[in-house]
């Protein structure tokens, strides 16, 4: 059973060792903001930090994934707070927001080693599709949330909080504190 960390929590997948991480974090650890688009590596819709490299997660097994940290959108901050949230609500970047989740991970991982980054760094690190075509405000909200990371420039209009992380534990199994047996769905709490 693969182990890893999913947004700082331990979490076991009592699966095929074969299983694309984006089904093991969708249908068993019930972490649907990880979208999938094609499945085959195009779309970026699936995108998740691993070590906090933002990565195709319907192209890794959850044991190439096994002892690695990953985060996906329900972990990136507890109140919509990350930098990228914040521009991508403040400049309009998303419309039916199915491909949000993945570029703001994509978004996140280059601000992290990169917080100042050109029109081009930014089509490079997120080839991200979306069928609704926010490129242009994309551009503009990465660059934003650049200037937010660099403390050059703060975001009024924050996003609404989010849901309260203890509501999200008792949504989420995976998310939840040791329950002592496998929960629904093919997760379980690691042994010592
Ligand atoms: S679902 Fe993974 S790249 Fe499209
Ligand atoms: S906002 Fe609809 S696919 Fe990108």
């Amino acid at each position: 059973m693969p182990a890893m960390t999913v947004n700082d929590a331990p979490v076991m997948f009592d699966m095929d060792p074969e299983t694309p991480l984006l089904w093991a974090l969708r249908d068993a650890a019930n972490l649907t903001g990880t979208k999938y688009g094609c499945g085959v590596g195009d779309c970026g819709a699936c995108m998740v930090l691993i070590d906090g490299e933002a990565l195709r997660s319907c192209l890794v097994t959850i044991a190439e994934a096994e002892g690695r940290t990953i985060t996906t959108i329900e972990g990136l901050s507890r109140d919509r707070s990350h930098p990228v949230q914040q521009a991508l609500v403040a400049e309009q970047a998303i419309q039916c927001g199915f491909c949000t989740p993945g570029i703001v991970m994509a978004a996140a991982s280059l601000l992290r080693r990169n917080p100042d980054p050109s029109e081009a760094d930014i089509r490079e690190a997120i080839p991200n599709l979306c069928r609704c075509g926010v490129y242009p405000r994309l551009i503009a909200a990465v660059q934003r949330a650049g200037r937010v990371t660099r403390r050059r420039e703060t975001i009024s209009a924050a996003p609404a909080p989010g849901i309260d992380p203890a509501d999200a534990a008792r949504a989420v199994p995976a998310m939840g504190p040791a329950s002592g047996g496998e929960a629904d769905g093919g997760t379980t709490e690691p042994e010592d």
